[in-house]
């Protein structure tokens, strides 16, 4: 077991170079299931364990996928050999039951396991069922697996999800670039990995508009080729340095990061105090010398609102404003699991139904602390660079499944931070029993 140990107080400064978008990259390869002829060949995908696991996926299926060189991911779905996508690559990661709709459509049936993923919350795929009901499929879900079914091929249809759902509206879309017919995707979900996740589709070859508005409309093809495409940075990864840099009071000039993707983000951190500017190749935030950052509320909705994923680093952050800030939810109701991990930090914070309240405090102070989730972590860590000492924060899986070179990074821009072996850790520090010395004296291994 590994985990991540920091110790606080140094302001970073400096160039970090986002990684491309995992949410974007997971609904983008899901649709790679699609064309008939051709390689897809994806620029700027991130090393993370979410895409390994969809690379696994996709070569379970019997679809030639894998890194080429880094960075470069080459898919080749001329001739998939499954339908089934088995619960042991499911449960690692919800984004990859998006391949329920493509293998139907390529199908004319598929069988997926239901899905896992971070525990933050009912995670229903109701929406995504419906979706391709309306689409003229017919699903039964038994011993975990759901089954679909369409021998005549899907057919466009009028879908409304209940709630944007992002994982819904990208899945649902890509299922409908070869169905007879037109389809309308309403209450769509906005957020620029629908936007990516239709560009792509469009350039293989599908009929699609409206991509990052509230209505989708998809004219149905019959075939879909292979392209290349160039996965934009990460906006996620883009807030965690912005408030990387905000919460140790330093200067980051963070390369890549899209203006329109970031400042739902960027705007709250100027709100508190943060100098924010964009250029063509990126954003500076800095804090001024001097500035003390004062409390914002948030509330985390759908795209264009402040995003869910970024919630945990921003409260990270409210913890050493100046005053009282309110953080409502409304995506997840279960995404507070890491307030009681920030108090044992010294943060003044509580629950209260869907909202955190937390009171500013003066300083953090570095302590034990276990990540339940990927923002939870990443949230974690921010918080470990502000505290004064040591804070060592288990759940670096959860990390590894979204952040790239998360460490590489921030120790590159100023921080004191490493990743250690917690076995090791734990038998340097803690005494021997007198037998277990004995025995490793003698050079019996325990
Ligand atoms: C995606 C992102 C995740 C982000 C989330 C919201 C990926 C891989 N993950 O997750 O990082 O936090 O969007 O921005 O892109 N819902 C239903 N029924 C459904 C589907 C969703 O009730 O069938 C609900 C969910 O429980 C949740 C809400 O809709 O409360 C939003 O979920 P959704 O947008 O689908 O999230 P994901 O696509 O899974």
């Amino acid at each position: 077991m590994q985990k991540i140990q920091t110790v606080g107080g140094r302001r970073l400064e400096g160039d970090v170079r986002l990684s491309g978008s995992k949410n974007a990259c997971l609904a983008i390869l899901a649709a790679t299931v699609l064309p008939q002829k051709g390689r897809t060949v994806l620029t700027n995908v991130p090393r993370i364990s979410d895409v390994l696991t969809l690379l696994a996926l996709l070569r379970h299926l019997g679809i030639p996928a894998d890194f080429t060189e880094p960075g470069v991911v080459s898919i080749d779905a001329s001739s998939p050999t499954s339908y089934e996508a088995p619960y042991e690559l499911i449960k690692m990661m919800r984004a990859s039951f998006s391949v329920l709709g493509p293998l139907l459509a390529r199908f004319g049936q598929a069988r997926v396991a239901l899905p896992g993923g971070c525990d933050i919350g009912a995670r229903p795929v109701d929406y995504h069922l419906k979706g391709l009901e309306r689409l003229g499929a017919t699903t039964t879900v038994e011993h975990g697996f759901v089954h679909a079914v369409a021998p005549n091929g899907l057919r466009g249809a009028g879908i409304y999800l209940d709630f944007p759902s992002v994982g819904a509206t990208t899945h649902l879309m890509s299922a409908a670039a070869l169905a007879d017919g037109i389809t309308t995707i309403s209450n769509a979900a906005e957020e620029p990995d629908v936007v990516a996740t239709a560009n792509i589709l469009n350039r293989m070859g599908a009929k699609i508009r409206g991509a990052g508005t509230k209505e989708i409309v998809i004219e149905g093809v019959e075939a879909l080729h292979g392209t290349e495409f160039r996965v934009d940075a990460d906006r996620i990864e883009a807030g965690t340095f912005a408030v990387a840099a905000a919460i140790t009071g330093g200067d980051l000039y963070i390369r890549d990061a899209v203006k329109e993707h970031v400042q739902p983000v960027t705007r709250k951190l100027a709100e508190a105090g943060v100098e924010v500017r964009f250029d063509d190749d990126g954003v500076r935030v800095r804090v001024p010398h001097g500035v003390a950052l004062k409390a914002v509320n948030i509330s985390a909705s759908p795209h264009p609102g402040f995003p869910t994923d970024m919630q945990p680093p921003f409260a990270a952050l409210m913890t050493l404003a100046l005053g009282t800030s309110v953080i409502t939810e409304t995506v997840y109701e279960r995404r507070f699991r890491y307030i009681d991990e920030l108090s044992r930090m010294g943060a003044d914070i509580k629950a209260e139904a869907s909202a955190a309240i937390i009171c500013g405090v003066p300083r953090l102070t570095g302590a034990p602390v276990a990540g339940s989730d990927l923002r939870a972590t990443a949230a974690l860590v921010l918080a470990g660079l502000a505290a004064e000492g040591r804070t060592d924060i288990s759940g670096i899986q959860f990390l590894d499944r979204g952040y790239e070179g998360f460490e590489t990074k921030l120790r590159a821009v100023g921080a004191n931070i490493q990743r250690v072996d917690y076995a090791d850790e734990i038998a340097t520090e803690l005494p021997l029993t007198s037998e277990l010395s004995l025995a490793r004296a003698a050079g019996v291994s325990a």
